[in-house]
């Protein structure tokens, strides 16, 4: 980038940081189609649930009213607590600060609790994403940007961006604040290891994730050029556990790939992400942390941005940086930054 473009990016960014960055630049944004631009939103990363095989019989819980626990807990929670969407499990008040109500209830009818998805702690799932760390007026942003119709996933068949845009519909400027401030207080930590890998175990998504196989079907494949993300621990990941984190597979090679781009913008392709992003990745003012978060929802995001179905006011501040990126770049870049300390 040249010092004059570099000059004005900074410009922009602490110009949106200095104004809190709402409602300014509602300057309609012209998307001209980018490198990845006309392929299908990759169903590797927007996880649609496998249907079930002919004949399967429906999953029936074992015993809904048993005491499950996970290690190091003594919390005890039966399947049919783990379900509810308005007191959802936090088998670890320890790792958290109190959460506000919206976060540990939400409101009846359509403001499910946030830690549901996002967990007590705000480390969130690759399905979803993590918000622990995140700038508060950044997460205010995007709520804004998600009731306003200017933020939505390019996979409409996948099912949890839906359900948090039914939320963001439905919740309150108030409600926003609350859970933004809270989880911008909580440290995120590492969360996501990140393996490069040219085989990995065969998988299926069930619960919008994917799990490995087992039984006749288990086996292994190519990585083919996909991020698989993982729980570290299907039982605990199932039961919501916000201390067993998640695996990422990686085509080799992806995070030095990843690392040039990031660092240098590859000669054109796209723009040094430090500049706005801060040092380490690690978040510069309103304009969120990269380090360490989840591959598949980085990638997603870079579609989306790619092809603007993510337009709010902050998005053209990415255009630059996404405009040519092909889909093996976008792995690159989320391997590297998934992989980086939070
Ligand atoms: C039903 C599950 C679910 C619940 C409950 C939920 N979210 Fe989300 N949230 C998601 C998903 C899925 C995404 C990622 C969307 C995507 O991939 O684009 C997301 C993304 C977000 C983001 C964007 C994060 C970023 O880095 O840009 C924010 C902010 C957010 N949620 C806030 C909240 C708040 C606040 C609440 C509670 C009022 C909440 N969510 C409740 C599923 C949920
Ligand atoms: C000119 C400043 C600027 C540059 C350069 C930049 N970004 Fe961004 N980035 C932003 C802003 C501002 C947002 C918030 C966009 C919004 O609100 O929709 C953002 C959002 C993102 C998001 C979504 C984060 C989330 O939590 O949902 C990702 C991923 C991202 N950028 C990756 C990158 C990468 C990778 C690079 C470098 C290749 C990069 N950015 C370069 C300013 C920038």
């Amino acid at each position: 980038m040249s010092t004059s473009s570099r000059f004005a990016a900074v410009t922009a960014v602490a110009g949106i940081v200095a104004t809190g960055l709402v409602s300014q630049a509602q300057a309609p944004v012209t998307l001209r189609p980018g490198a990845a631009a006309g392929t299908a939103p990759p169903p590797w990363v927007y996880t649609v649930n496998a249907p079930p095989p002919p004949g399967a019989p429906a999953a029936v819980p074992a015993n809904a009213d048993a005491p499950l626990s996970v290690p190091g807990s003594d919390v005890r929670l039966t399947r049919a607590q783990l379900g509810d969407l308005f007191n959802p499990p936090d088998w670890r008040p320890g790792n958290h600060p109190p959460p506000p109500d919206v976060v540990a209830h939400g409101r009846k009818p359509d403001v499910r609790a946030c830690g549901y998805c996002h967990y007590p702690n705000g480390h969130g799932r690759p399905e979803n994403s993590s918000l622990a760390g995140l700038p508060a007026a950044y997460i205010v942003q995007q709520m804004a940007d998600m009731r306003a119709g200017l933020r939505r996933s390019a996979e409409p068949k996948m099912r949890p961006p839906a359900a948090m845009l039914a939320i963001a519909k439905a919740s309150s400027v108030e409600e926003d604040a609350a859970a933004a401030a809270y989880f911008a207080s909580v440290p995120y930590r590492k969360w996501v290891r990140v393996v490069e890998a040219a085989t990995v175990p065969k998988m299926i998504v069930a619960g919008a994730v994917f799990v490995p196989v087992t039984g006749d079907g288990a086996g292994t494949e190519p990585i083919a050029g996909r991020i698989l993300e993982t729980p570290e621990d299907v039982g605990r990941a199932e039961l919501r556990d916000s201390d067993a984190g998640f695996v990422a597979y990686v085509p080799p090679g992806s995070i030095a790939k990843g690392e040039a781009l990031v660092t240098t913008g590859g000669g054109g392709k796209t723009i040094a992400c430090g500049v706005c992003h801060g040092a380490g990745l690690k978040g510069l003012g309103a304009v969120p942390p990269l380090a360490g978060r989840s591959p598949s929802y980085t990638v997603r995001q870079l579609f989306d941005l790619q092809h603007g179905t993510r337009s709010g006011p902050w998005a053209p501040l990415m255009q630059a940086a996404v405009q040519k990126l092909t889909l093996d770049d976008m792995v690159a870049i989320a391997a590297y930054t998934a992989s980086r300390e939070p």
